[in-house]
């Protein structure tokens, strides 16, 4: 069957050759997100869709695309597809874990070593010539090693953060819905806490939960202010697990001590004052973005849409109960 898919981003070429070989494939070449309005016409005679995360795929767009059998998302993530109103369309749907693991663990790592040593400070005065002379009490940070790490959400990309963390000698406290077993607790050398307690007792707090109803806003002012007063707070996860404006009033209240930041509750917007904050390091959103990282990523999210399209289980199906209703 001609079979006729949709890339919504520009994907690293060589990854998209094995779908091009298959298929008829339309792509948007450009670096910006595609336009919804013609997202939503685009997809009408698509059997096939490679949305990237900043495509909202709902009952909307799902209702005009009669034909899709499967979205392969370009994300670990998959917060910006309606999966359930997939399911019930018998549409599969599909993520790349594992090949993003490593990258985003490292980019958590660097904003924590980002905010604990004022890394971005210490540029931007070096090169407003306000480096004049060295001083013992000067443009101090605060260190890594021995500290305190509260890894919320200890999935794959949570447990890489704390193997890094392990070679900083840092004591690991997690929190997870399921506790791991102790074998594995051990093996990763980390300690289960409850989230006040896990609050209360970090250094560092890094989070790496997926965006879902319970996580949205599980940092609020309540939260923030069980931390430390010198604790800083890293998200490379979603920015709506963080309520922002509570997080702004935190910073500049002085209630923590400053916030690593890769992700936005409203991105790309930052909430009022975020931007004038010196104790925070922004980074827009590039937790997964090397070239190594991006071409797996892309190379998965094809893999997975070959093997749906061609009848097979797409080996990081989200959505297993669509099974009995697949569109065929
Ligand atoms: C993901 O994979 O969900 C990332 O946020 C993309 O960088």
């Amino acid at each position: 069957m001609d079979l006729r898919i949709l890339i919504t981003g520009n994907l690293p070429e060589n990854a998209t050759l094995p779908l091009k070989e298959k298929y008829r494939v339309e792509i948007n070449q450009e670096d910006y997100p595609m336009d919804r309005r013609a997202l939503i016409l685009s997809v009408r005679d698509k059997h096939g869709l490679l949305p990237m995360i900043t495509d909202r795929i709902d009952e909307e767009v799902l209702a005009c695309a009669p034909h899709l059998k499967m979205i392969a998302n370009f994300g670990v993530g998959y917060n910006n597809i309606d999966v359930k109103a997939a399911t019930s369309r018998g549409i599969m749907v599909s993520n790349t874990p594992g090949v993003l693991t490593d990258t985003t663990a490292e980019l958590a790592f660097a904003l924590i070593l980002a905010v604990s040593r004022r890394l971005v400070e210490g540029d931007r005065m070096v090169r407003e010539g306000r480096f004049q002379f060295w001083a013992p009490m000067l443009f101090l940070g605060r260190e890594v090693t021995g500290k305190t790490l509260g890894i919320v959400g200890l999935g794959e990309i949570g447990k890489a953060v704390a193997k890094i963390a392990g070679s900083f000698s840092m004591r690991i406290l997690y929190y997870k819905r399921n506790r791991l077993d102790s074998a594995e607790e051990r093996a990763l050398a980390v300690e289960y806490a409850d989230l006040e307690t896990l609050l209360m007792e970090s250094d560092i707090v890094s989070l790496h939960v997926p965006l879902t109803e319970e996580t949205q806003h599980l940092i609020g002012e309540n939260e923030l202010s069980h931390m430390k007063t010198k604790a800083c707070l890293i998200n490379t996860s979603r920015g709506p697990v963080i309520d922002e404006a509570a997080l702004v009033s935190a910073l500049r209240d002085g209630k923590i001590g400053g916030a690593g930041l890769d992700v936005y509750e409203h991105e790309p917007a930052l909430s009022p004052g975020l931007d004038e904050l010196d104790n925070v390091v922004l980074l827009p959103h590039v937790g997964s973005g090397t070239h190594e990282a991006r071409f797996r990523m892309a190379s998965l999210a094809v893999e997975n849409l070959i093997a749906g399209l061609s009848g097979q289980t797409p080996p990081n199906l989200v959505n297993p109960e669509f099974l009995p209703k697949r569109r065929l």
